[in-house]
């Protein structure tokens, strides 16, 4: 397993659509492992592929303090049950240091693949929920940024171009 690299905010690679998932072969469960093994190593609790730049629709999710509970979705689809929103503060391993917080949907529905390619559908609330359509949103080039002002948008940019954490 290797760790990879994680783009950071504003690369335009992180604005690429993610294709679909046609093989289920050994290099997908490479891919996975690695995403497994990155979003360990920088502390997070989701990772698509867009954001290590490989741009199909993978996201693995681990909710659990000590990493024994990965949850992977391949060519995931979503549908809102409660359109009820609930906010979390969130974070994302591309844009290190910014916090805010957001509204999403309170329920949703997801049908996905596993690994090996068996479709499984699942009802998800709290911060799964929240967790999952945050990860949906970058296979579909969309960042948590995106629902926040232009203004604290475009501070948030210059404050990530000073890092220079590209
Ligand atoms: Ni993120």
């Amino acid at each position: 397993m290797s760790i990879l690299q994680i783009l950071k905010y504003p690369n335009p690679n992180l604005r690429q659509q993610a294709k679909t998932v046609e093989k289920f072969d050994q290099n997908l469960k490479l891919t996975i492992d690695d995403m497994l093994e990155t979003m360990k190593d920088a502390k997070g609790i989701g990772l698509a592929a867009t954001q290590v730049d490989i741009h199909s629709r993978i996201i693995v999710i681990d909710l659990s303090e000590d990493y024994s509970d990965p949850q992977i979705f391949i060519n995931p689809e979503m549908s809102i049950v409660d359109k009820t929103l609930s906010a979390y503060t969130e974070g994302c391993l591309s844009i290190p240091g910014v916090q805010e917080n957001i509204e999403r949907p309170s329920v949703v529905i997801i049908t996905a693949s596993d690994a090996n390619g068996d479709i499984f559908k699942a009802e998800y609330t709290g911060l799964m929920a929240t967790c999952i359509q945050h990860e949906i949103d970058h296979l579909n080039g969309k960042l948590f940024v995106d629902y926040l002002s232009p203004l604290k948008r475009q501070l948030i940019r210059k404050k990530m171009k000073k890092s220079k954490a590209n």
